[in-house]
């Protein structure tokens, strides 16, 4: 049994997340961390709310509440949403809760010890009218890159170059609109990235078996040399510039900016999960995380979308290492591309695409967590259109599988009643099935290991067509009529079928699931994973009782995806 800590990037507490967020790292690193947790190792998965930053505080202030107040309402919005979604965090943190406060000022000082950060005065866009300085989102203007008008201090949305608030031609104030701005000397700490180089290519290098995405991320921000980098702000909100209680001098209004402290948070909400669960020992979370006191076996995942693979494979173990601690690194690094709404971008603010509360009050969580899953942007990015849902929704789900376990469990109600019938023995049909599932169940599970996921699902897709087909051909309605054993053998195994394609589905559609196992008094939670696929099939021998569930998916009609069309801003 191996120990796998895997935590998803963490969700920027501004809004309750839209498909493409929850595709882009949560929805994946749950499939992950169930399956691995399904096939007996120990899981540790972990997530928090990003609290800090110009994006919360900006959120807040149009929300008209105070940022802590904002914080602590959308914190609980988005973990309810997870939950019904069913994410299965052992833990859902917030990064802006003690223990990363104590993390990220003592990351800090032992940078600082070991000559790794320095005080620099540079200048920042300052607000006149404001009485402030305008850090990252809090300044708007016209993007340097491509022209865009309403480009923000760190990013434009347009052209997607990630920018210096000075970057900005004609700034404004996002605060105030007011273009009575100019730069001011002001004294930042800065990291200095650029003696950790070597370390960090040495370190990247390490890591062969990173998928090419992650490994031609890292490496293009490796060629261009790592810079120093500013990891303080003039903030109010966010983790004070203090060391052991004392704030730092010149520091007293300033904060750690949030993509320093943010990924400390994984560590963190290891503590947050350690104090839930009553360990106040200190020994607990460090199992996790400490290679000197036992975390040297852990094998640590971590997934997020590819804007966010720069700050996990150079900055953040610039953190890391730079400490000269004993700190785990992360050794398997999944990321993926975007996801699009008709090809152009989710927004709230233009009410274009589905978010995950939205998305649950049209149907169920496991529709979409297999059609994000079947079609996740892996390797390009992907356009989600409701047409193609649908279009996944109905083969997949409702004609493959759901009509698999309706129809069987229904036939077999009919002719041989309410229990699994025990007459016949398995024949030629029944063993060439158990062969091709032997080998597409080994196929499943290693893509399932290496997270390919569009693969892995294509695979499961598969199995389940397998199962249909055999049924056409064993085609026990018909057999039945001159061969009553026969037909018999064949609802056995259909029937056992159903278990296997439940405890195989779990990790996508762990509801849908639970209702299969629940059809034969099962339960879920009891679920391994099959190496054996005779032994699979034999599991019910006859005699067991079951109760044929109710439809277990609803087709989605024409009209259905016009309305949510119209409603969701779906553009041809
Ligand atoms: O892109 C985002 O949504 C960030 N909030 C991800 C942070 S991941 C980690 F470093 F905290
Ligand atoms: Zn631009």
């Amino acid at each position: 049994m191996a120990r796998i800590l895997i935590t998803s990037a963490l969700p920027y507490i501004n809004g309750i997340k839209h498909l493409g967020n929850l595709v882009g790292s949560m929805l994946p690193s749950d499939v992950y961390a169930r399956f691995q947790r399904q096939r007996g190792h120990d899981v540790l998965f972990l997530c928090a709310t990003d609290e800090h930053g110009t994006p919360a505080e900006l959120a807040a202030r149009s929300a008209g509440q105070t940022v802590r107040d904002y914080c602590a309402e959308q914190h609980d919005i988005q973990a309810k949403a997870g939950k019904a979604f069913g994410l299965s965090f052992d833990h859902f943190g917030r990064s802006s809760n003690a223990p990363n406060h104590q993390l990220t000022q003592h990351f800090a000082k032992v940078l600082e010890d070991n000559g790794l950060i320095e005080e620099r005065v540079e200048k920042q866009v300052y607000s006149v009218d404001d009485q402030r300085f305008l850090p990252d989102r809090y300044v708007e203007g016209e993007c340097p890159n491509c022209g865009y008008e309403k480009a923000r201090g760190d990013q434009c949305d347009n052209c997607g170059r990630l920018l210096d608030p000075t970057d900005l031609k004609n700034p404004y104030s996002a605060i105030s609109g007011s273009k009575n701005v100019e730069l001011r000397e002001t004294r930042h700490l800065y990291l200095l990235q650029a003696q950790l180089q070597d370390e960090i290519a040495e370190w990247v290098e390490a890591h062969p078996g990173w998928p090419q995405l992650t490994k031609s991320i890292a490496k293009k921000w490796l060629k261009e040399g790592l810079r120093d980098r500013s990891i303080t702000r003039d903030l109010q909100w966010g983790i004070p510039v203090a060391y052991e209680g004392e704030k730092r001098a010149g520091f007293e209004n300033k904060v750690f900016y949030v993509w320093f402290d943010a990924p400390i948070e994984y560590i963190g909400v290891t503590q947050e999960w350690a104090l839930a669960n009553d360990d106040v020992s200190d020994t607990e979370w460090k199992r996790w995380w400490r290679t000197d006191k036992g975390a040297e076996d852990i094998r640590y995942v971590q997934v997020m979308g590819k804007d966010n693979v720069a700050f996990h494979t150079v900055s953040f173990p610039a953190t890391i290492l730079g400490s000269r601690e004993p700190w785990k690194t992360v050794d398997t690094l999944k990321s993926l591309n975007w996801l699009t709404w008709y090809g152009g971008k989710f927004s709230t603010s233009e009410n274009r695409g589905i978010f995950m509360d939205q998305a649950l009050e049209l149907l169920p969580p496991d529709n979409w967590r297999w059609h994000l899953m079947a079609n996740a942007p892996e390797s390009d990015d992907a356009s989600f259109t409701l047409e193609h849902f649908a279009l996944v929704v109905n083969k997949d789900l409702a004609d493959v599988l759901g009509n698999f376990v309706n129809r069987i469990t229904r036939f077999c109600k009919a002719r041989f009643g309410e229990e699994v019938p025990a007459a016949g023995e398995y024949g030629e049909d029944e063993r060439g099935l158990i062969a091709t599932l032997q080998k597409s169940v080994s196929a499943y599970t290693e893509y399932m290991e290496q997270m390919e996921f569009r693969k892995a699902f294509a695979e499961l897709r598969g199995i389940w067509v397998a199962g249909n087909e055999y049924l056409q051909v064993a085609a026990p309605w018909t057999t039945i009529k001159t061969d009553e054993a026969k037909a018999a053998a064949s609802v056995r195994c259909a029937l056992n079928l159903i278990v296997l394609f439940a405890v195989l589905s779990r990790p996508v559609i762990p509801f849908t699931a639970e209702k299969m196992f629940a059809i034969f008094g099962l339960n879920d939670a009891e679920a391994g994973w099959p190496d054996d696929i005779a032994a699979a099939l034999n599991r019910f021998k006859g005699g067991e009782a079951f109760i044929p569930p109710d439809v277990l998916f609803a087709k989605i009609e024409d009209e259905q995806i016009e309305e949510w069309r119209q409603k969701f801003g779906a553009e041809d």
